[in-house]
C-alpha cells in the first residue's frame, strides 16, 4: 500500500467498515431547481450548486475507495424542460468538462458517459470524447456521467445489438444469456450499482440503470442536491451498511 493510499483510508470515518463499502454508487441528484426556488434564486443557480455537491461526492469516494460513481446528469425525458434550461445544462455539462480534466487526469479519475450521446449538442460531444480519450487509462475511480441517458431506451438499443448479430448468423438465440446482453449496454465492463442514492425525497428510479439496478439497494434522503455533503453521504453509506443483502436467497 502506497504512503498515499494509507492517508485516503485513514480519512474513512471510523464507524464506517472498509470491506463493507459499496463497490459501485449511483446516485439520482434531484431538487436543484427547488433549492433555488427557496434560496429565492433562477432554477439554473440550483444546477451551478449541484456541480459542485457532484464534484465533493466524487472526491469523497475517491478517498474512501469506492471503485466506481455514476451520476445521472441528464435524462432523455428532460429534453422537455424550457428550453433555456435546457441551453444552461448543456453549456454547464460542456463548461464543467473542460474545467475539470486537469483535475481528473491529476487524480487518475476514469471518466465515461452513458446514453444517446449522439443527440448532444456537437461541442459537448467534443469535450466529452476529449475527456474520455484523455483519462481512459487512468485506473482510480471510474466516474460515470449518464447524458441524454434512459434505461429503457439503452435495453432497446443492446436488443437491436443483438438483433443483428443473430440475423448475421453471429449468434444464436439461445446463446442470449445475462452475460451477453450485459456486454450490448453502455454500462459493459463496469460492475452494477450496490447503492442508489435519490436526493429530495422522491421514490422513483425515473428510468435510471433499469437493468443494472435489479439487485441495487436505495437509499433516498430528503436533502435536496445542492445541500447533499460529506455528512449526508456518510449517513447513506451508514444505511447502506446496515443493510441485509441477500440477493433472493435466504
Ligand atoms: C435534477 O434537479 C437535476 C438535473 C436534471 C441536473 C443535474 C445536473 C448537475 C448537477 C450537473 C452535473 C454536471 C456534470 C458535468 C456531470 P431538478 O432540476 O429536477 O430539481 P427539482 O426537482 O427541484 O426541480
Amino acid at each position: 500500500m502506497t504512503a498515499q493510499q494509507t492517508t485516503q483510508l485513514q480519512d474513512l470515518p471510523a464507524d464506517l467498515q472498509k470491506e463493507f463499502l459499496p463497490k459501485h454508487v449511483a446516485v439520482i441528484m434531484d431538487g436543484n431547481g427547488r433549492w433555488a426556488k427557496r434560496q429565492g434564486l433562477p432554477r439554473i443557480m440550483g444546477h451551478k450548486r449541484g456541480v459542485d455537491a457532484l464534484k465533493d461526492l466524487l472526491r469523497c469516494c475517491k478517498d474512501w475507495g469506492i471503485e466506481a460513481l455514476t451520476a445521472y446528469a441528464f435524462s432523455t425525458e428532460n429534453w422537455g424542460r424550457p428550453q433555456e434550461e435546457v441551453d444552461f445544462l448543456m453549456t454547464l455539462f460542456q463548461r464543467v468538462l473542460r474545467q475539470e480534466l486537469r483535475e481528473m487526469v491529476k487524480e487518475n479519475v476514469q471518466i465515461k458517459f452513458v446514453g444517446n450521446l449522439q443527440a448532444l449538442p456537437g461541442a459537448l460531444q467534443a469535450e466529452i470524447s476529449r475527456s474520455v480519450e484523455e483519462t481512459q487509462n487512468n485506473r482510480g475511480i471510474r466516474f460515470t456521467v449518464a447524458t441524454n441517458y434512459g434505461g429503457r431506451q439503452e435495453i432497446l438499443q443492446a436488443c437491436r445489438a443483438i438483433a443483428e448479430k443473430v440475423q448475421q448468423g453471429l449468434l444464436q438465440p439461445d446463446e442470449i444469456d445475462e452475460g451477453v446482453f450485459e456486454r450490448h449496454l453502455y454500462t459493459s465492463g463496469t460492475c452494477d450499482p450496490d447503492l442508489l442514492i435519490r436526493t429530495s425525497g422522491e421514490m422513483r428510479l425515473s428510468n435510471f440503470l433499469l437493468w443494472q439496478m435489479a439487485y441495487s439497494e436505495i437509499y433516498i434522503t430528503d436533502t435536496l442536491w445542492p445541500d447533499f455533503n460529506r455528512q449526508e453521504f456518510m449517513r447513506a453509506l451508514s444505511a447502506y451498511q446496515c443493510r441485509d443483502r441477500r440477493f433472493g436467497k435466504v
